[in-house]
């Protein structure tokens, strides 16, 4: 065989090996930069059918759910699909010990059925237009970053005063590529959204903490929902009266599956990324705030953990906050390990190294020349002081009584300032207030929780500590449990009656002499605090991060065409692809898993593995009617290489003729480091298939009504 120069090698080996889609995408930039490739891939669509202003397009079917996570409309009758961990709050809010839909399930039986949670909105995409010109002509290099900041700001409310119609659209500016490009975002926001249904919690988090962030997978990660309107189409606050609202488009599903190789494109609201991120950022993230992020999420959720084991009612309480709090718990730790094994700050050092080669020429030099050696000094002054921050992070999300006196006590302070008429006018506000607030928490968690938090804020700190907490873990040898019961003792805050007999009796002095009012406002003041030595380092930091990010594009040391995810609609491509081959899948192609694996798996009475009769009584049977694969298995999750993150929770899986095929749920532990660097050969996104889903509400569930609301499409 003749011999192959090494460049032709290359080029074959380029070619020969599929490669992950990196990137998220706007809609408005498809026809431009990823058309062509997409159709080469197998995507069937116009670029008009995919993002259209005027026309109805495949963006019309896309929501963000609740600020935090995406889904889909599957029905011309407002029928919203996301995921169960999306939907989890909610769920658990509707559910009481006696009537437990999160642990056995619901479904509604008919549109009266339905049931609205308190909060709860859906935000449809109405267009997004580039801004960058206008914005960056309000400003100059000679501002500093405050004052910069102030000119952009002036210029953000005038575009959003031009599109939004008198209120009637949420219109967001936003700044991409660290500050270098803006554009703006035109939303409409659904506040009556209800329940319609939901698989018990031991299928729609099958596996739990253990599973989660890995494959092979299991999970029936889904949960649907409707969005109500009023009788015009309109949103409107909830009402009896309010209707299913007829969305522009709906996406049509189907369950003809889904094979290696496959095109697959995901459109969501990705949350954060930070691929443009510094060398020295991401060795502060891996050395300092990521470990004290691990330590203090660790910490909380064996307090809660122990209170939820022994009462359903406190389970149901916190069940939400513990999976968010050990999501995120995992996924850091993940990162430390995957970010370190992948020299993820050689690799970055060496791109900086170059760019600074280029920065210094003479014709970049004035520009660009000290922006390494600003971004490394602002990193070395901010290490400890990142590390705290992710301390004190961690208890401000896991105590209630944390941030709770701080929030209330300004407010508090508004009332005692107000004259007579003002307070008429505030009370029944912050009576409301109150009464919701003070629901759904225990003590003595509440107490545990903050007073180990505080301890070990105090024993892991390198950098100056809130003053009182300084001087209790001082006298108290670093135990914080006396000190946190006189507060609760001492507070007006500790209860619903304490806090309504202030506003009784409203006295400044008490209000500034409250306790808790007093660490939850130094505890707040710290995690902001500025140091006076370090504005200039910051000032020079974030001019130098913008920089960097330019020049890099600039001088094309750097291969990334998009932008950071920052919770914009984006849209991702790929394929359908397995994971290099390993042992541990159950499945004859690794790119997909089925109940068989599920039952597998289960454990009776385990808490994250346990299934109920009627699933074994129905895998017995093997009734999996249309949603069975060619082999005669039912399939569970499946892989493809999307570039998703978290945000993207809920997206719709879309094949290439635009239908759904499928919901992403999460990302796979090998790729933990991919919010920082895409790993091309691991990267995967997990996905729940869009046949168990069916399958799961149809004859698992015995709720056909809601599969007949689907436009199905199947051969
Ligand atoms: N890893 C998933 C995500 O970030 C969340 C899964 C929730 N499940 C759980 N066991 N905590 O989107």
């Amino acid at each position: 065989m003749k011999k192959l120069s090494l460049t032709i090698i290359a080029f074959i080996l380029s070619f020969s090996s599929v490669m992950a889609d990196e990137g998220m995408w706007f809609l408005m930039h498809i026809e431009r930069l990823n058309h062509r490739d997409m159709q080469k891939m197998g995507l069937q669509l116009t670029p008009e059918e995919i993002y259209s202003i005027n026309n109805q397009s495949l963006k019309d079917a896309i929501v963000q759910f609740n600020g935090g996570c995406t889904a889909s409309i599957v029905s011309d009758s407002g029928l919203v699909l996301t995921n169960h961990h999306c939907g989890y709050n909610a769920i658990a809010e509707l559910s009481t010990a006696e009537q437990n839909h999160l642990k056995n399930g619901f479904w509604a039986g008919s549109l009266a059925e339905e049931m609205k949670p308190e909060s709860l909105y859906v935000r449809f995409f109405v267009r997004m237009d580039d801004v960058s010109k206008r914005m960056l002509a309000q400003v100059n290099d000679s501002m500093s970053e405050k004052e910069r900041e102030a000119a952009l700001n002036k210029e953000i409310a005038k575009i959003e005063q031009e599109n939004s119609e008198g209120g009637k659209y949420t219109v967001s500016v936003r700044s991409f590529y660290q500050g270098n490009e803006f554009y703006y975002f035109v939303y409409e926001d659904y506040k009556d959204v209800r329940l319609v249904g939901t698989p018990p919690e031991n299928v729609g988090k099958f596996g739990g903490d253990t599973d989660n962030w890995e494959w092979p997978r299991h999970t029936g990660d889904f949960s649907l929902f409707r969005v109500y309107a009023d009788a015009e189409g309109q949103p409107a606050d909830y009402s009896t009266d309010n209707v299913p609202l007829k969305a522009k488009y709906h996406l049509p599903v189907n369950i003809n599956g889904v094979e290696e190789d496959d095109f697959a494109m995901i459109l969501g609201y990705p949350g954060r990324t930070n691929r443009w991120m510094p060398a020295q950022g991401v060795e502060q993230n891996v050395k300092y705030a990521y470990p004290a992020w691990v330590e203090g999420s660790k910490l909380s959720m064996d307090v809660m953990k122990k209170y939820m084991d022994a009462d359903e009612s406190v389970n149901l309480m916190y069940a939400s906050g513990y999976a968010g709090i050990a999501n995120y718990w995992k996924n850091r730790a993940g990162m430390i390990e995957a970010l370190t094994e992948h020299k993820t700050v050689e690799k970055k050092t060496k791109t900086e190294t170059k760019f600074n080669k280029w920065a210094n020429k003479k014709a970049n030099k004035a520009m660009y020349g000290d922006v390494i050696k600003n971004i490394n000094n602002y990193y070395s002054l901010t290490n400890e002081k990142a590390k705290q921050t992710n301390y004190l992070l961690n208890i401000l999300r896991a105590s209630k009584f944390a941030v709770l006196p701080y929030r209330l006590g300004s407010a508090f302070q508004q009332y005692v300032g107000a004259n007579d008429a003002e307070r008429k006018n505030l009370l029944p506000r912050l009576e409301a207030y109150i009464e919701d607030t003070y629901t759904n928490y225990h003590l003595p968690l509440e107490k545990e929780i903050l007073a180990k938090q505080l301890g070990l804020l105090v024993s892991k700190s390198n950098y100056s500590l809130p003053e009182l907490v300084a001087e209790i873990g001082a006298k108290n040898n670093n135990d914080f449990t006396a000190y946190t019961n006189a507060i609760f003792d001492l507070s007006l805050f500790a209860s619903k009656e304490g806090a309504l007999a202030f506003l009784q009796y409203p006295d400044a002095a008490i209000l500034e002499n409250d306790p808790m009012y007093k660490l939850s406002n130094q505890l707040l003041d710290k995690y902001r605090e500025q140091p006076e030595e370090l504005e200039q380092p910051t000032n020079d930091y974030e001019a130098s991060f913008r920089l960097l990010v330019k020049g890099l594009r600039e001088s094309g040391l750097s291969d990334i065409q998009y932008p950071d995810a920052n919770s914009t609609l984006r849209l991702s491509y790929g394929k359908v692809r397995a994971l290099p081959a390993d042992k541990r899948n159950d499945a004859k192609e690794n790119n997909y898993t089925t109940l068989k694996g599920m039952i597998k798996k289960y454990k009776p009475n385990d808490d994250e593995f346990d299934l109920d009769q009627s699933m074994l009584d129905i895998y017995e049977k093997k009734d999996y009617g249309r949603y069975a694969n060619e082999r005669g298995e039912l399939p569970v999750n499946f892989l493809t290489d999307n570039d998703i993150t978290g945000g993207n929770s809920g997206s719709p899986v879309i094949n290439g003729k635009g239908e759904l095929i499928g919901l992403a749920f999460d990302g796979n532990i090998e790729a933990m480091a991919g919010d920082v660097i895409f790993d091309k050969k691991l990267q995967r996104t997990i996905n729940v298939d869009i046949r168990y889903v069916l399958w799961l509400i149809d004859k698992y569930s015995n709720a056909k009504h809601i599969v007949d609301e689907l436009t199905i499409i199947s051969k």
